[in-house]
């Protein structure tokens, strides 16, 4: 096993993310590292918290946790949100309790009284009632000394985001090209379809990183190989990673062909229909939607034989935006250019994936659990566009990592996470050898991670 954990963070340009590397495997296994992430990593980084339908009316809150510390987050007026350290003050109760069975807190409040002594605060986290406060001979008078301490709070997409740090950066800057690629789709505009977590039995970046490649595919997922190749490509925007399907032969590309809906192989008009349905059916329920797999059944019949691929894809497009203008469902005008360019797949650093669709996206996001740098909280929820006052009621559930619960593709993912972790371990493993082309997104990750925890190291593969 690699374990050089001395050697400074190389700086590594895009461009070298395409040559032969390999990175330690110290951020997966060591509890040294966990303990570091929580003052290095955590509190520095924008935190994906939540969504903004989980606090839809004033007085709403939920909580987020990330390692050790707790967050609050409400809506304090129709369009703003503060969020708070989840902490009183006085000595150091949490505001509202979060056990480790349940995924986040939510409720509705008017203000926060601590159940310890009954401190109490207003939606703006300042402090209204001490009791017997003259004791303290005037020392309380300080506002900023008995208000709750604010976090950072910001929305992109939909998503609330949470930042510990102060002095960071503002979450526009943070996500960069992210923004101006992934805007297009208005996940503002999508809501749950379902949600669902688990404990699992792995680091939380060993779970991320098992969505983060359709590498994996054939090895894995090997029934799907029926209906469609799955070469990708992988690339780095600053933090954040892209990796979209490609073909291995270039003449195959078509300029939509880096998303999820796509042609299979054989027959377009029949393989559309498969592997969407295949998709679909297999991935929970989510990765497509219902009125894309109806259009797509119907591709056969109104097309005939021998219609070329750009043209089946157009047409299911043209048909299915119909199907769902018809029941309400508006579509975002997005070019194929801007789809091609956003491909199938994001990683938006440390913790949060989306593969998206015009009208759906597939997320996860992983965290850690307790201290075990072998345990983590696994996340995984599909969001969709619904007709306006049909959206499902969603909360979190959870779901065993079984086939039953998370159908047969996450089952198979689950079914990996787990002995990489162990694997990672062994002192045969001679280090790690990520694909320089379909797996850009981990060693990017990597390199970033290094570079906020100041430790850990990528070098070149030695020819
Ligand atoms: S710890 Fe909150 S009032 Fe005492
Ligand atoms: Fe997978």
């Amino acid at each position: 096993m690699s374990n050089q954990n001395d050697i400074p963070v190389k700086e590594l340009r895009d461009e070298d993310l395409a040559e032969p590397l390999t990175y330690s495997v110290e951020p997966f296994l060591s509890r040294d590292y966990a303990e570091k992430e929580k003052d290095l990593l955590w509190p520095k980084v924008w935190n994906m918290a939540a969504r903004l339908e989980d606090i839809p009316e004033v007085g709403d809150f939920i909580t987020y946790n990330i390692a050790d510390d707790s967050i609050v987050i409400i809506r304090i007026a129709e369009d703003e949100l503060r969020a708070y350290h989840n902490v009183c003050p006085h000595r150091g109760r949490q505001l509202v309790n979060t056990p480790d069975d349940v995924n986040c807190v939510k409720g509705r409040k008017k203000n926060f009284v601590c159940g310890f002594h009954g401190w109490t605060y207003n939606l703006e986290g300042e402090n209204t009632y001490i009791l017997d406060k003259d004791d303290w001979k005037g020392s309380l008078e300080q506002k900023e000394r008995v208000c709750l301490s604010p976090v950072k709070v910001d929305t992109w997409g939909g998503w609330i985001y949470i930042n510990m740090d102060p002095d960071c950066e503002p979450l526009l800057e943070f996500l960069g090209e992210v923004d101006r690629i992934l805007s297009p789709y208005q996940f503002e505009k999508m809501r749950y379809k379902w949600r669902q977590w688990a404990i699992y039995p792995c680091n939380w970046k060993t779970a991320i990183e098992a969505f983060m490649e359709p590498y994996h595919v054939a090895g894995t997922h090997s029934q799907l190989t029926k209906y469609g190749q799955f070469y990708a490509y992988s690339k780095p925007y600053g933090l954040h990673g892209v990796s979209g399907f490609d073909e291995r032969d270039a003449s195959q590309k078509t300029s939509q062909s880096s998303g999820v809906a796509r042609a299979g192989l054989g027959d377009p008009r029949i393989s559309t229909y498969e592997l969407a349905k295949e998709n679909y059916e297999t991935v929970n329920y989510a990765a497509s939607t219902e009125t894309l797999v109806n259009a797509a059944s119907r591709l056969k019949d109104e097309l005939p034989e021998g219609t070329p691929v750009q043209e089946v894809m157009n047409h299911w497009m043209k048909s299915a935006k119909a199907d769902d203008a018809a029941r309400g469902v508006v579509w975002p005008e997005i070019t194929p250019e801007q789809q091609s360019e956003a491909g199938l797949a994001w990683s938006l650093f440390p913790n949060q994936t989306i593969l998206q669709g015009v009208t759906f996206a597939l997320c996860y996001r992983t965290r850690p659990y307790g201290d075990d740098p072998n345990m983590c909280i696994f996340e995984s929820y599909a969001l969709e566009r619904f007709p306006e006052g049909e959206e499902p009621d969603t909360e979190w559930v959870y779901a065993e990592p079984t086939a039953e619960n998370w159908g047969k593709v996450l089952a198979q993912d689950f079914a990996n996470m787990e002995w990489v972790q162990k694997g990672m371990k062994s002192r045969g493993f001679r280090g790690t050898l990520p694909n320089p082309h379909q797996e850009q997104k981990i060693t990017n990750f990597h390199r970033h991670l290094a570079t906020y925890m100041g430790k850990g190291h990528i070098d070149f593969l030695e020819k």
